[in-house]
């Protein structure tokens, strides 16, 4: 069924509306610097301390695609460097909406640590924290090539596998607190391991290879992944208050697919490949509404819409970034198509006339807006404008604006919330650099 689906739409690739362009990713980052708070280096407090490292890596492969956003943030990753982990010694860490509650990160450091900012850096009491530190810190690395963020990566990642296999089943926790065994902690540690074996010296990448291929396989075994090929919430919490285990959020299925995508290059082992391109079209087929015949649509949705809070909202971006990762490797059409329509869709119904995104990509926007829906949106947005352009054999990438066909605005054409399909009435170029010609390269990293 979602094949038949998929194919139907793709005939209508040329008669889609509005495309996506540099200068409107370029817009919506102009409203963000107004959440980010230069005192603390984050974005807070309209978001929090995970949200900061998403809006990091969001902003780090954005600068990679973009060189007026690459100028503009020039400074920002020394920036978040410094003064992130000054706030981060000083802070009671506010627990978002649902699923969290609140701790101060300060229980979880030695007396050592806690007299030296510096030493407290990106650590706190929740892995998966500091899993998405990690992964920021590689992102800043991959712009980059400053040494100083790939070690400041491994030595967070360091952190959490000290912590690998202390579960009564295995795995990490999700916090010091060894209260909740979770698909996302245990994603993020496969993932730190796989993107640090591509890019740590070949003694190093040996040891990386093979956590993340514990990592992999304990993940495969362990009852996260359901009969379905969804990635479930979690699989064991010594008190189960507030915690909904079998619930299938977007970012879930996210995280795993630049794991599989960086592992499968580590290895040079397609099969990996293979179990992404699963994972992402039971996400797609799950969490989009194309199995529902009154909305047949394209766009993502999680469980939690329309009232995500801070954390909620962020989880839509982190499966975009991550199924753009994949892509980058292994294109379909059907992922292209995907980012598009979603941008799309989430560019002239979800946004307000400050360029500010709200959580729900199908629209209408609404309030609380922040730089956690922002960030996420932009993801989004960063994840279908890659796919446009072509990476030179050198590392340049080249095409996103020469591709872009211009911003024809609000109003025209466009979502039609009856039959939710897009109404076409303006024709646009395919994406003409295509996927077929371009060198296979993890998303925006350096192999
Ligand atoms: C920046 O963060 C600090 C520390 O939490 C806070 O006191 C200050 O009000 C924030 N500034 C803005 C503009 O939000
Ligand atoms: C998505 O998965 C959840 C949890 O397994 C299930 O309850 C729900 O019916 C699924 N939705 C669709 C549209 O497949
Ligand atoms: C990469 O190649 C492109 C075109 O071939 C060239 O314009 C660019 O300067 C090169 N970049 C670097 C960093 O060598």
């Amino acid at each position: 069924m979602p094949l038949a689906r998929y194919t139907a739409v793709a005939l209508c690739w040329l008669g889609m509306s509005t495309a996506i362009t540099f200068e409107n990713v370029e817009d919506t980052f102009d409203t963000l610097r107004a959440w980010y708070n230069s005192s603390t280096g984050l974005w807070m407090p309209s978001a929090g301390w995970w949200n900061s490292a998403n809006c990091l890596t969001m902003l780090a492969n954005l600068a990679t695609i973009d060189g007026t956003v690459k100028d503009r943030t020039k400074d920002l990753w020394q920036e978040v460097f410094t003064k992130a982990p000054t706030f981060n010694a000083q802070m009671t860490k506010t627990i978002g909406a649902h699923w969290r509650r609140e701790l101060p990160s300060k229980l979880y450091l030695t007396d050592e640590i806690e007299e030296d900012a510096t030493k407290f850096g990106f650590f706190n009491g929740f892995y998966d924290d500091e899993g998405w530190w990690a992964l920021a810190w590689i992102a800043v690395y991959d712009l980059t090539h400053e040494q100083r963020y790939l070690d400041e990566a491994i030595r967070v990642f360091d952190d959490m596998h000290a912590a690998y296999n202390t579960t009564p089943v295995g795995g990490i926790w999700w916090n010091k607190d060894k209260t909740y065994v979770n698909a996302i902690t245990n994603e993020l540690h496969f993932s730190a391991a796989a993107h640090l074996a591509n890019r740590c010296a070949s003694q190093d990448a040996q040891h990386f290879i093979t956590i993340a291929q514990d990592s992999w396989n304990w993940f495969y075994g362990s009852g996260m992944i359901n009969d379905y090929n969804n990635v479930k919430d979690g699989v064991m919490a010594t008190d189960p208050t507030g915690i909904n285990m079998p619930i299938v959020w977007s970012y879930n299925q996210g995280v795993i697919l630049a794991a599989l995508t960086e592992l499968s290059h580590a290895t040079s082992q397609s099969l990996y490949i293979t179990i992404a391109h699963t994972i992402a079209d039971a996400a797609l087929s799950n969490l989009t509404a194309i199995n529902n015949e009154e909305n047949p649509n394209l766009v993502l949705h999680d469980p939690c819409e329309p009232n995500c809070g801070i954390d909620g909202a962020q989880f839509k971006g982190i499966f975009a970034r991550n199924l753009a990762h994949l892509h980058s490797v292994a294109p379909e059409d059907r992922y292209a198509e995907f980012l598009m329509k979603n941008a799309e869709a989430l560019w002239q119904y979800g946004r307000d006339e400050f360029n500010r995104f709200g959580e729900v990509w199908s629209g209408p926007f609404a309030e609380p807006a922040g730089a956690s829906p922002q960030c996420s949106g932009m993801d989004l947005l960063v994840g279908a404008l890659a796919q446009l352009g072509e990476w030179e054999g050198n590392g340049t990438y080249i095409g996103g604006k020469v591709l872009s066909q211009g911003d024809e605005g609000r109003d025209g054409q466009g979502w039609d919330t009856v039959s939710g399909e897009f109404e076409s009435s303006s024709a646009r170029s395919p994406p003409v650099a295509g996927m077929a010609g371009r060198s296979k390269r993890g998303f925006f990293g350096s192999w």
